[in-house]
């Protein structure tokens, strides 16, 4: 079964192919960060019309890539939300105008549940840990065979920062979220403050490379609760520049990126290995854009006592590929959607 995937829901204007929800047979992003980045962040009326320019070269391509025509293709699935409205309308516009002129079945998908689902999708650098054994980063591991019921998602994007109990295919309770910036957010602000650049996750990656984590910056546990809190660290850092003259020095730039990308990580592999605890699940799946930080991916994969299943770094942020393996569980399982498909900009999950 052949799925093409549409996902336009932020700033990258994205279109796969993908056979029984697991074989990527093309996928093609094309992004819009070097027209953001003037702005220091995204500018949604500019986002929705770069969509228009690209998304019917983005299907052209993914579909020529994948060397299929029309009749290869068994359905359309496509994001309707959570995103930037303008920009969700051009996917789902397009989705269904293909579906109704091919007459092909469409499935609207959840942006945070398809991130899940990019742990699906094979490829070769899949990642699996267990605690105090060598990490095999590059183990080969078709993960439709591996994924075990239930398990725990940790999905931090630019967006959200969610908790979600996986209790099969479409079987999602959400157990924690953030309460103010989500994880991508946090990162993007704190480059913001750091002066280096956006995106800024991959930013303040770079920069710590050659930082120490030796900053007094704080974490927020929120004991007792899943849900997350990255604001007060974010103004901590601001407050920490501006005392220490942080940006004089490229060294002390370093340190402080350094600090906060580890003040993020402990809190997100703590709070999650304790919900994996509390819930007895027998995976943790971690996915979303800021997934595709090292930090973060090896932190957890040696601390935790269960397997850690993760994308690799292209199929953590945003792409269509699993939007398009999410989309085959969900025509498999019938859900398919009428014409009258609209977005849902707030939409969440479980
Ligand atoms: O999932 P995604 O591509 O888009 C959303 O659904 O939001 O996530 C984008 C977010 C941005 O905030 C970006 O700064 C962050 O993911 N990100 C990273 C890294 N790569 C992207 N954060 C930390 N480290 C990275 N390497
Ligand atoms: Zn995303």
């Amino acid at each position: 079964m052949r799925i093409l995937g549409i996902e336009t829901s932020c700033d990258e204007t994205a279109a796969a192919v993908v056979a029984n929800g697991s074989e990527i047979i093309s996928n093609v992003v094309a992004s819009q960060i070097d027209i953001h980045s003037r702005y220091g962040g995204i500018v949604p009326e500019i986002a929705s019309r770069q969509h228009l320019l690209a998304i019917v070269p983005v299907v052209n391509r993914a579909m020529s890539e994948a060397s299929v025509s029309w009749q290869d293709i068994d359905g359309i699935a496509v994001t309707f939300g959570p995103g930037l409205a303008g920009s969700l309308l051009v996917g789902v516009n397009l989705a269904k105008a293909i579906a109704l002129a091919k007459q092909l079945p469409i499935a609207g998908i959840n942006h945070l549940e398809a991130h899940i689902y990019a742990n699906w999708l094979a490829s070769p650098t899949r990642a699996e840990g267990r605690v105090g054994k060598e990490i095999p980063l590059t183990a080969f591991r078709n993960l439709s065979r591996d994924v075990s019921f239930p398990c725990l998602c940790l999905i931090v994007s630019g967006g959200h920062s969610d908790l979600v109990l996986m209790r099969g295919h479409g079987q999602f309770e959400k157990l924690g979220r953030t309460r103010d910036d989500a994880a991508g957010e946090a990162f993007d602000k704190a480059a913001r403050i750091l002066n280096l650049g956006y995106p800024g996750g991959p930013a303040i990656e770079r920069a710590a490379i050659s930082g120490a984590p030796c900053l007094p910056l704080p974490r927020a546990w929120l004991k007792g609760s899943h849900d997350f809190s990255f604001s007060g660290l974010k103004t901590a850092l601001w407050h920490l520049v501006q005392k220490e003259r942080i940006l004089t020095n490229a060294s002390l730039v370093a340190d402080a990126a350094a600090s906060f990308q580890s003040a993020v990580v402990d809190v997100l592999v703590a709070k999650t290995i304790e919900a994996a605890k509390e819930f007895e699940v027998r995976q943790i799946l971690l996915s979303g854009g800021v997934a595709a930080n090292k930090s973060l991916t090896e932190r957890l994969l040696n601390s935790s006592p269960l397997p850690v299943l993760v994308p690799p770094p292209h199929l953590c942020t945003d792409n269509a590929a699993m939007v398009a393996a999410c989309g085959y569980y969900h025509l498999q399982n019938g859900q398919v959607d009428g014409y009258d498909l609209d977005v849902v900009p707030s939409l969440s999950l479980g």
